[in-house]
């Protein structure tokens, strides 16, 4: 079978939450229970994801544990006690050679330098596969983790990540491909005209450099965006060249895809360069039967405590506690605007519109949060992905099994073949990188496209 071409085929995520995307995923029996501190749990599914082909595993992240009612908190491990992302992600490299490794780091609660080093490192111990998820948080408790009363304003949020992603790139150039000389007999190491300080200066940041990291092996990790706001897509537009966006409509996914495209046009950038890749939760049975009976039995592991408590982050200045779980509520109740996601928010009036009650809204945001869920055979779910690619509404998805570590070994029993006997998935990986395997060209280093410099004669 030839192997199809890679703009023709998808593009393959692998999203891990511990014990699996279902909120009530850890009391499935067939659950790794222990999973957020388990380490042989997520080594095993690294070498499953690399079994599957898959282009790159994700890690979200947050820094702050969710709050809320803590007996409903109690009931739902996910964003409690788990590793962090970039040290598992490592551990990951080691025992594997192609998957990509992408995790999350926010840029409202770090700092440009260390985010600069941390997934420069992670580049060259995995020899290209890292790969960086910019958000610039929703989670309003991060604030008080890092000094602060009151999250940023969403404004201010999208213009520091603006200054703060063209500070990370600046130190990812500090130094030339070819700097290092290594050369014994004439006692240099480096090239110092090769070597170049960032001395930036901007109203959320001055950051001297160099950076204490050669450049990346892929130039640059790759650039992952998930803000689906007027902000996230323009901050998107000038960045990401992947993006995770919660589409549930064919139509409205290709027109989401459209506009990205035409907004990177706009911008000078190659629209090739873009992945957009919605997230997918496939519930899969050998029938149609036995993946509703799937289904079915965790939403019945969710209480009322629990299923408010996950919606509550969408709209924290909505009190959830007295409303009826089972009653159709008036779209009036939400407020205009939120200081969390924008988008979620959205989602949450578009539900209330169509008639759903609360407890249909957290069963089917218990999934995967908002993003498609489905539920059938192999089959079934290699159909609805050939559709969605063909019609030219993604470039691949991002999977998001339901419990871990069963829903992605039968993901990558079922559907990867499925999907390759289709030629619509690789047979074998392309290159060596994340970028070779995504299609994504190599970042030139802004230095070395300007000539030969002077050294500097003090660093
Ligand atoms: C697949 C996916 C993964 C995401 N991962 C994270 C994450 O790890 N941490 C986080 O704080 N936000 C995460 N987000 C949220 C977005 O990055 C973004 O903060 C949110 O949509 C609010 O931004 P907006 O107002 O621009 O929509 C994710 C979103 C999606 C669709």
């Amino acid at each position: 079978m030839p192997q199809p071409d890679r703009a023709r085929h998808l593009a393959l995520g692998a999203f891990f939450h511990p014990t699996g995307h279902h909120i009530a995923a850890w009391r499935d029996p067939e659950a790794q229970i222990d999973a957020g501190t388990n380490i042989d749990h997520y080594l095993d599914l690294a070498r499953e994801a690399e079994r599957g082909r898959f282009d790159f595993i994700f890690l979200a992240d947050a820094l702050a544990t969710r709050h809320g009612n803590l007996d409903a908190l109690s009931r739902w491990p996910q964003y409690m006690a788990y590793f962090e992302p970039t040290t598992l992600l490592a551990a990951m490299a080691t025992v594997t050679r192609h998957v990509g490794l992408i995790a999350t780091a926010t840029t409202s609660f770090n700092e440009p330098y260390n985010i600069a080093r941390r997934y420069a490192s992670l580049d060259h111990l995995s020899r290209g596969r890292a790969g960086w998820n910019m958000v610039t948080s929703s989670n309003q408790n991060e604030a008080r983790n890092f000094s602060r009363e009151a999250h940023f304003s969403h404004a201010d949020r999208y213009a520091r990540a603006e200054e703060f992603v063209q500070v990370v790139k600046g130190l990812w150039d500090s130094w030339e491909d070819d700097a290092f000389l290594r050369d014994r007999a004439e006692g240099r190491y480096f090239d110092p005209a090769k070597l170049h300080r960032l001395d930036h200066e901007g109203p959320h940041f001055q950051v001297r450099g160099p950076l204490n990291v050669a450049r990346p092996p892929q130039g640059q990790p790759v650039l992952v965006q998930a803000g689906a706001s007027e902000a996230g897509k323009a901050f998107a537009a000038a960045h990401a060249e992947v993006i995770f966006t919660a589409q549930t409509d064919l139509q409205a996914a290709r027109a989401f895809r459209d506009e990205m495209r035409e907004r990177l046009r706009a911008l000078g950038r190659d629209p090739d360069g873009l992945k957009i890749m919605p997230g997918l939760n496939p519930i899969l049975g050998r029938d149609r039967a036995e993946a509703e009976a799937k289904r079915d039995a965790l939403a019945a592991l969710i209480p009322e405590a629990l299923g408010k408590e996950l919606l509550a982050p969408i709209v924290p200045e909505l009190d959830l506690s007295g409303l009826d779980p089972d009653r159709a509520l008036s779209p009036e109740i939400l407020p205009a605007t939120t200081n969390a996601s924008e988008s979620g928010l959205a989602t949450f009036r578009r539900h209330l519109a169509e008639g759903m009650t609360l407890r249909q809204i957290w069963t089917r945001h218990a999934n995967a949060r908002g993003q498609n869920s489905l539920c059938g055979t192999a089959k079934d779910v290699a159909d609805h992905m050939q559709e969605w690619f063909e019609a030219g509404a993604v470039d691949g998805f991002l999977i998001q099994p339901s419990v871990l570590p069963t829903g992605l070994s039968t993901f990558v029993d079922a559907v990867i073949p499925e999907l390759t006997a289709r030629s619509l998935f690789r047979q074998h990986y392309e290159g060596q990188t994340l970028r070779d395997n995504l299609g994504l060209a190599r970042p030139a280093n802004r230095h070395a496209e300007t000539g030969p410099h002077a050294a500097m004669a003090i660093l």
